[in-house]
């Protein structure tokens, strides 16, 4: 999916370099610098939804060498390639950590991201990413095990998810060209061979998992972070597909006190992102709301946000194809299911999961819910999981119900 735009020069303009300990005192815009500046800025709110009032703490992030990246990855070799995407490459290795066990020999999994070599905004958007990652702590964010900014390179090491990217598993049928798989991969054998169809309920796992990592960033921390970049192959999955949204480089501080919004410049994917902020440039935490929709979408769906490739140009974008059963969305909420699915799925459920992309998926910003109300909304989605023992029984009665069921 290609990004509709470009690269943004200032998204934290507010944050001046410091001095960092460890970081050369050539290098003028150290990620340790700017998360240190980040976590002074962003505060847990003290309401509940966050883990108590006060700065969000600031972590450090290991420092590599390129040396020491170049080495793991084989000279970033094509066979340790998982993927590419607009900012990089990014590759599967393993790096040894303090904390590893030296007994057994296990390095620790990594992926590496290199990103291209974007000059001073490829450098910006490196830095707001370490920042966040270093600064916020999520179950359902990706974590940072370190960076390496040498010369003009600049590698981001997450912590490695062995599934991949919902998008392999959501849209891919084929295999990943992935090396063979070494001892102790786990399932990320089963990331080289076709993968069978997401199943309702993972679905619906995958979409809760991601709907409480907004409702943080929304509103745990203050100001918000905005995500801005919520897509499939963002979202991350481990070994039991719990999600992790990945790649926080365009995330940006949202509006303080008063302020409603705050006005940059376009950024995100095509497909993705809400007109509202397409049109004015004008950014809240409701354009991430919009995404989040178009994520259920796909998911409900298994169709793509856009598709270039579909034969009808009414069903390349994934909303023009859907208006028709979402405006009628009781009565047609059946036809949004994803054939893959084998009709496997509580008709209730899927009714309300539709209801709910249809309100994130508003015009109006104001009139989208909040995350806290989506999240709550898929915990009620949750709790009525595809049982296949009682569907035959129970699907008819379901499909009844349904009919007259309220969010
Ligand atoms: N931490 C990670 N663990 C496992 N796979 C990853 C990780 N980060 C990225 N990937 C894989 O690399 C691909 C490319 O990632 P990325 O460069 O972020 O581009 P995009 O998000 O546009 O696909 C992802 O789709 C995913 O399959
Ligand atoms: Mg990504």
């Amino acid at each position: 999916m290609p990004r509709c735009f470009s690269w943004a020069a200032h998204r934290l303009p507010s944050l001046p370099c410091v001095p960092c300990a460890g970081d050369a005192p050539s290098s003028p815009c150290s990620p340790c610098s700017h998360a240190a500046q980040t976590s002074m800025s962003l505060r847990h709110r003290g309401d509940g939804s966050g883990s108590g009032s006060g700065s969000v703490a600031g972590r450090t992030a290991r420092k590599f060498t390129l040396e020491q990246l170049s080495a793991a990855t084989d000279g970033f070799a094509a066979s340790n390639l998982l993927g590419q995407g607009g900012f990089g490459r990014v590759y599967r290795c393993h790096l040894r950590l303090e904390d590893d066990d030296e007994e057994d020999g296990a390095a620790t999994a990594v992926a590496v991201k290199q990103l291209c070599r974007g000059g001073a905004q490829g450098s910006h958007e490196f830095v707001v990413e370490c920042a966040m990652l270093m600064t916020l702590r999520h179950p359902n964010l990706v974590g940072l095990v370190g960076y390496c900014a040498q010369a003009q390179e600049r590698l981001l090491v997450y912590e490695f998810l062995p599934r991949g990217s919902l998008d392999d598993h959501l849209f891919l049928p084929l295999p990943l060209p992935l090396p063979a798989p070494a001892p102790g991969d786990g399932d990320l054998i089963s990331r080289s061979r076709p993968r069978p169809p997401l199943e309702w309920n993972t679905r619906v796992g995958i979409a809760h998992g991601a709907s409480r990592a907004l409702r943080y960033l929304h509103e745990a921390v203050s100001p918000p972070v905005i995500y801005r970049d919520l897509k499939p192959s963002n979202i991350l999955l481990a070994d039991d597909f719990t999600p992790k949204l990945s790649d926080l480089g365009l995330a940006r501080i949202g509006p303080a006190g008063d302020d409603t919004h705050v006005s940059t410049r376009v950024m995100g994917t095509f497909g993705y992102c809400a007109p509202d902020y397409a049109l004015t440039g004008r950014l809240t935490v409701k354009s991430d709301v919009y995404s989040f929709g178009v994520v259920l979408l796909e998911l409900i769906t298994g169709r793509r946000a856009f598709d270039p490739d579909a034969g009808d140009p009414d069903e390349r974008r994934l909303l023009d194809w859907a208006r028709p059963y979402l405006a009628d969305v009781r009565k047609m909420y059946g036809r949004l299911a994803d054939p893959a699915l084998r009709g496997r799925f509580p008709r209730r459920a899927l009714y309300q999961l539709a209801v709910v992309a249809s309100l994130c998926l508003h015009d109006r910003p104001n009139l989208r819910p909040t995350m806290s109300d989506v999240t709550r909304a898929i915990d009620h989605v949750a709790s009525q999981p595809w049982q296949p023992a009682s569907a035959s029984a129970g699907a008819g009665a379901a499909h009844h119900r349904a009919k007259s069921c309220q969010m």
